[in-house]
């Protein structure tokens, strides 16, 4: 049972709609009218500004037509419909309790229980079908995916970063290589772990994706391994609150220097939240942090024995998964979720690998089209 009415002078709508109730302003509706005068129907680009809509607009009218809602507003006398399911998708009129560090729904944090890695074979993903499409929605839930079975070919990566965007050059340039050749006399250095970290943290904004593409691979050893930082900055505010809100509230400095022409710096927390507290970002990396001066002196102890804790808890074996990356495989990471890390060697052999970084607003692009052409494939199937 739908029912609809006016309120406060025509400046609210309030629709229930079975035992739900959605109240909704005039000045929003009008604004969000989806005809042809006020949204470009092929791209949805809003077609007037705010000062085109009459400061003292008002609902004169509101019916229930079938499955819409149907509104008169004044001054203009424009009478424009609202699909329920649409009000339902964009209703603000709810309760949301959201704690600092909330993580979008759509996002499954994990540790090493996670039980698969999701992967997806080179040629399906080329094929943009609904393969590729599990997969992108993978990499969204989980913030990391693998690609099998590719060609053995330098550049193959570029066909990956194609499927749904473009490369983010770099200083570094369109993409590096990452060549190791452990043999004994080098082997007590390649040897060496790296801890986790996320990638190139001293850029404003950071690379949101990073692929890693495996070309040659010899030697034993090296496994890729990837720690969940979000699981990580949600392990640290149950265990300790003031630790979380300490690296949520104060910006540490980063920085990458060169000796010519390039020197990078930020100034952003070590956990980054959205102004309504959503987990948006961690930036982890040892090696590119500088001198952290915007913590008050009273907080700086604290400070580091937050970021200490955070450490440990990066370090913990019990979060981390690894996987070997054979030739012809590569792995994509959401840098500002994700910390990734090579594991030390234990004989001797080649490793070459090439990367390169991208961004996340492409993949989710990907995503949402490919999400959209093949519910209308499946609906001219039916
Ligand atoms: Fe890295």
């Amino acid at each position: 049972m739908s029912r609809v009415t006016v309120e406060t002078g025509g400046t609210v709508v309030k629709l229930c709609l079975g035992k739900e109730t959605m109240r909704f302003h005039s000045i929003w509706l009008r604004d969000n009218a989806q005809d042809d005068e006020t949204r470009d129907q092929i791209n949805g680009q809003r077609l007037i500004a705010l000062n085109q809509i009459p400061r003292e607009t008002w609902v004169s009218d509101a019916r229930v037509d079938a499955d819409s809602l149907v509104i008169t507003f004044k001054p203009e006398n424009k009478v424009i419909r609202y699909d329920f399911e649409w009000l339902m998708e964009n209703n603000y009129d709810e309760v949301k309790n959201l704690k600092r560090g909330w993580i979008p729904q759509d996002y499954e944090t994990w540790d090493s229980d996670l039980k698969f890695v999701p992967s997806c074979d080179f040629d399906k993903l080329i094929k943009k079908n609904i393969l590729a499409f599990n997969w992108l929605a993978d990499v969204r839930k989980y913030g990391f995916g693998k690609i099998i079975n590719g060609p053995i070919t330098e550049g193959a990566l570029f066909k990956v970063i194609e499927l749904f965007g473009y490369v983010r050059e770099t200083n570094y340039g369109k993409h590096f290589e990452v060549r190791t050749e452990v043999n004994p006399s080098n082997l007590a250095f390649t040897g060496l772990a790296l801890q986790a970290h996320t990638d190139n943290p001293y850029r404003d904004p950071v690379p949101t994706l990073q692929l890693l593409y495996c070309l040659e691979s010899s030697a034993a050893g090296g496994e890729n391994m990837l720690v969940d930082g979000f699981k990580a900055i949600t392990r640290l505010r149950e265990e300790n609150k003031e630790y979380f809100d300490l690296l949520a509230n104060y910006s540490a400095r980063f920085e990458y220097k060169n000796n010519k022409d390039v020197h990078l710096k930020s100034r952003r927390p070590i956990i980054e939240l959205s102004s309504d507290g959503e987990l948006i970002a961690i930036r982890f990396n040892n090696r590119s942090m500088s001198a952290v001066s915007d913590v008050p002196f009273d907080k700086m102890e604290k400070w580091y024995a937050a970021y200490r804790r955070l450490g440990e808890i990066i370090d913990d074996p019990n979060m981390e998964i690894t996987f070997r990356l054979n030739p012809g495989e590569a792995f994509i990471v959401d840098n500002t979720r994700v910390l990734h890390a090579r594991k030390g060697y234990s004989g001797t052999g080649k490793r070459w690998l090439q990367g390169c970084y991208s961004d996340k607003d492409g993949l989710n692009s990907a995503f949402y089209s490919l999400e959209k052409a093949l519910a209308e494939e499946s609906s001219h199937e039916a």
